[in-house]
């Protein structure tokens, strides 16, 4: 499929680099395709940034059948941009979009697609320590019809967004609050599919949260609110003793592509990673035994973010103030390797 390119007239001023904030500036142009059960996947096109038009009556407004991912491009010193694993992502879309019977994409094509958007935007790659330009491309269901069923027509969107650290915290420790009353998910839902209407569904449990001065939620199972599962945006890791845990891909979270390269890095380490299940109890009798050493979250907006306090019920589990040094480690390699600081020695950068 061809990808027809209609540029601006009106590029807009590229933002100050040492002020980026998460997600507020979008670039100049987006890529769009559609899709109808007649042609499939077509029109790609890609076209100035701009508000789109829908008839008030489209399926997605109102039964959320929506998908997105997220990713992002990364400036190497020597000039070049390179995306982090982007394949993953592709797949993890397909992944999504078949819990939802969202007619799957040509991932080679739509890889192509975001690596020709980013080429095109190169100049709103951000150099500074600590940035890039994160990518969302996202799939909604355009019928205009109010009866309860599967779509017939969708559009596949690529938008791009220079950005710094998703916390305002940067890479210092964040502090995170366990959610006992409200779940995510549940086995047999949609929660390892990266849906809109997970993120609809965890919103009071945030609200609530950052009410009490926490940023994010953490998790736990649906049924039992036993065992940890993942944060807000991110999954998570504890190191107890020297194990380190991350709760196992049953269903309910979201298989991470940061989780995956971080469980390899440390495999090559040599540092004893399992993914098991945790219960919340075997998390708190740790700290009162002084064996929780570090806990962090991955994910592609929050790359490594250490945490340092959990808040559960009454209880306080203080992990620590200062971010650990594997999370720092983890932090430096993962970093260093998307922006080609790092030999790549596992093959994951792909240079736009
Ligand atoms: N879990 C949730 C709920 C997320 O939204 C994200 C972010 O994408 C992650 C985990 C981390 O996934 P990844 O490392 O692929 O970005
Ligand atoms: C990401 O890390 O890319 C995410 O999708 C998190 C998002 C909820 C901001």
């Amino acid at each position: 499929m061809n990808i027809t390119v209609n540029k601006t007239d009106t590029p807009k001023q590229k933002p100050d680099e040492s002020n980026l904030q998460f997600g507020k500036i979008f670039t100049d142009h987006m890529f769009i395709m559609d899709y109808n059960p007649e042609q499939g996947w077509h029109d790609a096109r890609i076209v100035p940034y701009g508000p789109l038009e829908y008839d008030p009556a489209t399926a997605v407004f109102h039964y959320g059948q929506a998908i997105f991912e997220g990713m992002k491009a990364y400036a190497t010193a020597d000039g070049a941009i390179q995306l982090f694993r982007p394949e993953q992502n592709m797949q993890r879309i397909n992944q999504s979009n078949d819990r939802i019977c969202i007619p799957p994409i040509d991932e080679v094509f739509a890889l192509e697609a975001v690596k020709t958007l980013v080429d095109l935007e190169r100049q709103w790659v951000p150099k500074a320590e600590g940035t890039s330009l994160y990518i969302r491309p996202f799939i909604i269901a355009t019928d205009a019809f109010l009866g309860l069923r599967v779509s017939q027509n969708y559009q596949f969107i690529v938008i791009l967004s220079p950005v710094a650290a998703y916390y305002p915290q940067g890479i210092n420790p964040v502090n995170i609050y366990v959610e006992t009353e409200f779940v995510r998910a549940v086995r047999g839902g949609t929660g390892y599919a990266k849906t809109a209407g997970n993120y609809a569904a965890s919103l009071k449990a945030q609200q609530k949260a950052a009410q009490k001065g926490y940023v994010q939620v953490l998790w736990l199972d649906g049924v039992e609110q036993k065992y940890v599962e993942e944060v807000g945006a991110m999954n998570v890791f504890f190191q107890i003793g020297d194990e380190v845990i991350t709760p196992p891909l049953e269903g309910t979270i979201l298989p991470g592509i940061t989780r995956q390269s971080v469980m390899e890095l440390l495999r090559s380490w040599d540092v004893k990673v399992s993914e098991r299940k945790l219960s919340i109890d075997e998390l708190h009798q740790a700290f009162q035994e002084g064996k929780l050493v570090e806990a962090f979250g991955t994910g592609t907006a929050a790359v490594i973010s250490p945490i340092g306090e959990l808040c559960w019920g009454s209880e306080i589990i203080k992990i620590s103030k200062e971010t650990g040094p594997l999370a720092k480690r983890l932090y430096t390699t993962l970093t260093g390797i998307q922006t080609g600081s790092l030999e790549d020695t596992f093959g994951w950068t792909v240079k736009v």
